[in-house]
């Protein structure tokens, strides 16, 4: 995170507002949270005066490039998921494109639940009552999603067209594949759009370990989905792939119980849990549209710009450079499995 990226008189202004005289001149204190790509988050904690004894506030404070986030707060308010998202306590606007939303601070009960099956399934379970609920409420921002998602998979597909084919093994293996589906991406999402009964509702558009924690509540877990900036109308299927692929790579519990998981959120949907021909061809064409909205471009970059690292000039380290080349491998992975159900 940039140093200075918080104003503290911004923010400081924000908590008077919110708590008035019991802020008094306590210190207010800013510090970044690790974690976010895109954004910069910060825990914000002050002490209140005032009662019988001083009282400390938490909040966390995201500065963000546009309302976007913030109308979809808003319209999270009026659905299932205000029950397992932060709450949005407030917003203010700092510039022409500068926002900074106040969330409510959500603390995970531990660093990583995912080895435990139960919770990833809880967080199928959130997802399929969001998607399953019937549009209500404000309606999201517009998007052109299609076209992003096009333009970076052709941007990857570039990249990847450029990189000698001994810096990634399966890229040389990959290659066909992964020219066949960005030329066929427009068309397989349409296929995936339309996949019925799923269709497309509203969907959070960025599941994965980073974005969800499991807080405690009245002695039991349960599972928050932070980071809205990409809900989106889309299929359900591309956060439910979005979900299982992300977690697999990091878990290979999630990777054995993988069918279980996927017939576990058509359950939830009250759908037969029938994994048909049909559902996998969706499943896998969700996840190649989201391998090629970012992910597989991000890490052949971290890839390209380490070879430049070798050549003397500045780079990514041999370790980021190797973590990114295996992530790219497994995304390429998905692209593969996605051209044999188009095939
Ligand atoms: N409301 C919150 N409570 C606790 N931690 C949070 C909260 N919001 C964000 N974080 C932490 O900050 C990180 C980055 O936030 P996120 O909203 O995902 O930003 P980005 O858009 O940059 O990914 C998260 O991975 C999480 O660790
Ligand atoms: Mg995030």
């Amino acid at each position: 995170m940039k140093r200075g990226a918080f104003d503290p008189a911004a923010v400081t202004a924000f908590l008077v507002a919110r708590h008035g005289a019991a802020l008094g001149d306590a210190a207010v204190e800013i510090r970044p949270l690790a974690g976010g790509l895109c954004s910069e988050v910060a825990l914000v904690t002050a002490q209140l005066r005032g009662g019988a004894r001083p009282r400390r506030v938490a909040l966390v404070a995201k500065l963000v490039h546009g309302a976007r986030e913030a109308a979809v707060y808003r319209r999270l308010s009026t659905s299932v998921a205000r029950r397992f998202s932060p709450e949005l306590l407030g917003v203010q606007r700092l510039g022409r494109r500068r926002w900074m939303l106040y969330l409510e601070q959500v603390v995970p009960a531990h660093r990583w639940p995912w080895t435990d099956s139960a919770n990833t399934a809880q967080v199928l379970d959130r997802l399929a009552r969001f998607h399953g609920e019937a549009a209500r409420g404000a309606a999201l921002p517009a998007w052109d999603y299609a076209a992003e998602n096009l333009a970076a998979a052709q941007s990857a597909l570039s990249l990847a067209e450029r990189l000698p084919r001994g810096e990634i093994p399966a890229l040389a293996r990959a290659m066909p594949a992964l020219r066949r589906v960005v030329a066929a991406l427009p068309a397989m999402r349409r296929q995936l759009l339309a996949f019925q009964p799923l269709g497309t509702t509203v969907i959070h558009g960025d599941v994965h370990p980073g974005n969800v924690m499991i807080r405690r509540r009245g002695g039991v877990g349960e599972p928050v989905l932070l980071d809205w900036a990409r809900a989106r109308v889309g299929s359900p299927l591309e956060d439910v792939s979005s979900w299982l692929q992300a977690l697999g790579y990091w878990e290979p519990e999630a990777r054995r119980r993988h069918d279980t998981l996927l017939a576990g959120y058509l359950a939830a949907r009250g759908l037969a849990p029938a994994l048909t021909r049909p559902l996998r061809d969706g499943y896998w064409f969700a996840a190649a549209s989201n391998a090629l909205a970012g992910a597989l471009g991000y890490h052949l970059s971290i890839v390209s710009i380490a070879r430049g690292s070798r050549a003397g000039q500045p780079g990514a380290a041999p370790d980021a450079r190797a973590a990114a080349a295996r992530n790219a491998a497994d995304w390429l992975r998905v692209i593969r499995r996605a051209d044999a159900c188009w095939r």
